[in-house]
Order: C-alpha cells, then structure tokens, then sequence
C-alpha cells in the first residue's frame, strides 16, 4: 500500500470540500522496476526522465526506484546514465541538484535489445528481477511504450510470452501505454482487444498528458467545488464553447510521423475530446476513476455521431502554408522534411460539435486547433447568454458587451478569467468590458508541475483516474473515424467527377483558414481574439 503523509490545508474550507480529498494528501508509492521501452527516445529524454528526477527532488520516488531502459541503440548504463543527467539539464523544471542526481542515478539502467526477440525478453526478465531483489523493490513492475505504436504488440505479446504481465506475488505489474493509441476505431479497438488477451484493463494505463496539467484538472474543482457555476452550467445559461488548443510550432522534425496521422488523430481525438468530457460531463457520484471515467464516457457516447455526408457542414480541415510566425518564417507543411509532396494532411482542424442530451442541447461547442498559429494557447472559452432585456441600447458594441465570457487557460498563463460589462466612471452611462481574473503564478507562486510528474506518480499509485479507459477510447474514435470516412468520400467523390480535390489553406502565422471563421459565421458568431 502507498504510505500516505497528510499536509496541513492551507485554507479553512478545505475539509469541507470533498474534492480535495486526496488532492491536499503528499502521496508516495511502492518501489518498483520500471522498465521504459524506447529509452534512447525523445519522449524518455524529454519529458519522462525529467518528470522522474522532479519526482525525486520532491521526495516523492520512493527508495529502490528503479529505471530500466531498453531499446535497441547500444548503451552502457553509464552512457545512459549521461543521457538522462544531459535530459535533466535541459529539461528538468526543477533545479539540478547534485546529492539529488546521485540517488536518481544509482537506480538508472539500460539494456540493448530488440522488441522482437522471445530470447531477449527472457533476458530482460531475469534482468528485472536481479534489479528487484538488488533494489527491494518488492516484486512491483512497471512496463512503459514510449516507442513507436508499431511495435506497442510485438512487445506486450513478448512480455506475456515470458510471463512478465502477471503480477508477482505480493507485487503490482502495470503497464503505460502512450498515444497514438490507434489510428482509427477498427485499430484501437484490434489494440484494446490484444492488449486484454495479455494484461488487465485495470493493469493498463493509457496516457493522455492533457489530463496531467494541473489546469485540466482544475476544471472538475471549478466546476464541482463552487456552488455557484454549476447552476448555470447548461443550455439555459450557455450561448456556446469555444476550445481552442493553437500551437505556433509548425511539424518541424516530425513530419513522418505526422504525415500520416494530422490534426485530428494527433490532437482532436485525444486532448480536445478530453477538455469537451471534462467541462461539459455531468458530475461523478465520487471523485475516484470509475466514477469520472463513467461520466466522461456517457458525455462521449451523447457526441452526435456525424454522418459522412455531413462532415463538410461541421468541420473545416485545412494545412499552413509558409509564413512568419515569432518573427520566424516557417517553411509550408509541403516543404516539411518527411511529408508527402502532394499530401492532404491537415494541420488544423475546427469542428462544430454538437452534444445530444439535456444539458447541452442545442449548445454548439466549435473546437479548432492547429499548428504554426500566432501563438500557444489552449484555453476553454465559455459564454453565456445575452442578458434578456437591454437597458443600455445606446452604447456601442452592446452586443458584446452583454455577453459574459469565462475563460479557463489551460496554458501559458494559466488561470481563470470572467469578462464582465461594467460603468465607466462619468455622468454617462457608458459600458466596458472588464476581466475579473485568476492567476495560477501569483496565486500560488509557482508555475504548474509537468503534466508527466503528476501522471507517472498516478501510475506508481495504482490510480488510473487520469487515464482513459477502453470504453473511452473507442467512443472517442468511433466520432473522429466518422469524420475521416466523410474527408475521404470528400476526396473520392472529386476524384470521381475530375476534378481535383484542394484542401484549404492557411498562412503561418495567421489564425487559419477563412473556412473556419465561415463555420461560426454561419451561426451568427465569431472565433475568440486571443
Ligand atoms: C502531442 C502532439 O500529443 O501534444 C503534438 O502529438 C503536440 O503534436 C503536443 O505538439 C502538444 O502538447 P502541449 O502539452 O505542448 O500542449
């Protein structure tokens, strides 16, 4: 059982509020051997390694923690050891403390192998539980994908075919499954399906890093622990939403991975559906993984299902072409390294969802994301019916400024923010719109740990509320599947008539393409200035 180390509540409501339970408790696992494959990566170097060292800075790693890398590339563990201090340094956010590394370090190692070979898995296993007994770490096991997907099944059957997916006794093996989890519904569910032949759903953790930031989370505490939101959170109340995720980065390096996957499977199916369950789903019976998993999924399953043919009516898909972004000009996503020079892959997306149940019905909820936007930005945008009577019919823009906007920034600049019409001072009455805000810096006076921290220390403590579960995942695809078979007859049915098919296009740098801004034009609205 995790050892729990109670904090003192910083504020006086605290104990009333059932939320918190468990949010204000420091927690630390077991100790465990947790095997990262594709450890010579990217995804370990940046963001996993780092994570793990934070973890450790705050005491929170328990002792006899232990990482075993395995990829192909041939390391020694102290080459790999070197990687990870190299990762630490340039990623870490935390300071580098040197006691501190020496502890991490002592339980970093590394073996070379392929993930095809029966041989070597066994060796891996033995190898496991020599640094199990060296370590004491308790016979806990803790198997991470952080590969390419292609090789997420040759490497789970092989840790089944050497009996590494069954706990050991008195132990927990869990497995960490990274996105892309699928590239379509018949592919994740081929997945779900493999992955359960060999592990349990509760043993499996599927990771979508947006429901580590702290700000994700903080949409269920807004919503859940203030008694005044709730009640006007619903179709009576709320005009529309808006959730933008904008990235000002193009693909860069990325290009053959992203080629073959876009907006909406890179980001749409994952993050953005998971910011729409969280901000629109009813509220769970408990604050515990079943009970918000249940919730998200019956938000998802009440997703209006879009027919092919009416997929050019919801969505808008469009690819950058060259532009300045930060002063920077980015090349087109044609000239990007790896993609396809007549490729139709789109890097953004904005899509007028729709959710057919009794809260949000007839609420449209327009999500758009994309890449070598002006800037970084995800936010939730909520806004609220027009006052129903004006008494102000004199002013300017009244028609904006009776309308009352709360904003979540997810990031940078996390917070929260109410824009309000109020009197400018003067014998006339004239309207301005004002923000009442909340800053997550000067507030709390840090910025948000890493998203990975809070999942990798869910993981080591066996609770997977943070992570999507098979149901979810699969309803989150049948959606987006039906709008990729509807961009497909799009492009079959030019084919079909001759004509050739064009994606629309946008310049980076810009807020893209004019398409988008159509969509809520033809709704009488327009996207957020951000
Ligand atoms: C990843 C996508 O899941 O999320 C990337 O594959 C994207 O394309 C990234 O850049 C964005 O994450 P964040 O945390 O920077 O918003």
């Amino acid at each position: 059982m995790a050892d729990e180390v109670v904090t003192t509540a910083t504020t006086t409501d605290a104990v009333e509020n059932p939320l918190r339970e468990g949010l204000d408790v420091v927690r630390t696992g077991d100790p465990a051997v947790m095997v990262i494959f594709g450890a010579s990566g990217d995804l370990a170097r940046r963001k996993l390694i780092p994570a793990l060292y934070n973890l450790a800075y705050q005491r929170l790693l328990p002792p006899g923690f232990t990482v075993l890398g395995y990829a192909r590339s041939p390391y020694t563990d102290e080459e790999f050891r070197e990687r990870a201090r190299q990762g630490i340094l340039e990623h870490s956010s935390v300071n580098f403390q040197e006691e501190i590394w020496e502890s991490f370090a002592q339980g970093l190692f590394y073996m070379a192998g392929p993930y095809n070979s029966r041989e070597d898995f066994q060796r891996l296993a033995q190898r496991i539980d020599e640094l199990d007994e060296a370590r004491n770490a308790h016979h806990n096991r803790l198997f991470y994908l952080a590969t390419p997907p292609t090789v997420y099944q040759v490497i789970t059957a092989n840790l089944g075919a050497v009996d590494l997916a069954r706990p050991k006794e008195g132990g927990w093996t869990r497995l960490v499954v990274e996105k892309p989890f699928g590239r379509d519904l018949a592919s994740a569910r081929a997945l779900n399906d493999h992955l359960l032949q060999i592990f349990l759903e509760d043993q499996i953790y599927r990771i979508d890093h947006y429901l580590g930031k702290e700000t994700v989370q903080n949409i269920l505490v807004f919503r859940f622990a203030n008694g005044i939101f709730e009640p006007i959170w619903n179709r009576n109340y709320v005009d529309h939403v808006q959730i933008t995720v904008a990235e000002s980065i193009g693909v860069g390096d990325r290009g053959g991975y992203y080629d073959k996957s876009g907006a909406l499977r890179d980001m749409v199916q994952n993050h953005l559906l998971q910011l729409v369950s969280l901000t629109a789903m009813e509220p769970p019976v408990a604050f515990d993984a079943k009970a918000v998993r249940d919730q998200k999924v019956n938000l998802l399953r009440s997703i209006r299902s879009l027919e092919p043919e009416e997929v050019p009516d919801y969505t808008v898909r469009a690819q950058y072409t060259s532009g300045i972004v930060n002063g920077k000009r980015i090349p087109s996503y044609l000239e990007e390294p790896g993609v396809a020079p007549n490729s139709t892959t789109e890097t953004y997306v904005a899509w007028k969802l729709e959710i057919d149940n009794w809260r949000w019905s007839g609420v449209p909820f327009y999500l758009r994301t994309g890449k070598a936007l002006p800037k970084k930005i995800t936010e939730v945008a909520i806004y609220f019916r027009k006052a129903p009577h004006l008494l102000f019919k004199s002013q300017h823009h009244q028609e904006e400024l009776i309308q009352n906007v709360l904003a979540m920034r997810i990031q940078p600049n996390e917070g929260i923010s109410l824009k309000i019409s109020v009197k400018q001072p003067g014998p006339a009455v004239h309207i301005q719109p004002v923000k009442m805000e909340f800053h997550y810096g000067s507030s709390f006076g840090r910025v948000p740990p890493d998203a990975y921290e809070r999942l990798l220390l869910d993981v080591i403590l066996g609770d997977g509320t943070l992570f999507t579960r098979r149901d979810e995942v699969e309803v989150a695809w049948e959606r987006v599947t039906r709008i990729l078979e509807g961009w497909r007859l799009e492009e079959e049915k030019a084919k079909a008539e001759g004509r050739e098919f064009h994606l629309p296009t946008y310049e980076a740098g810009t807020w893209g393409p004019k398409e988008a801004d159509e969509l809520l034009a033809r709704d009488g609205r327009r996207w957020r200035r951000l």
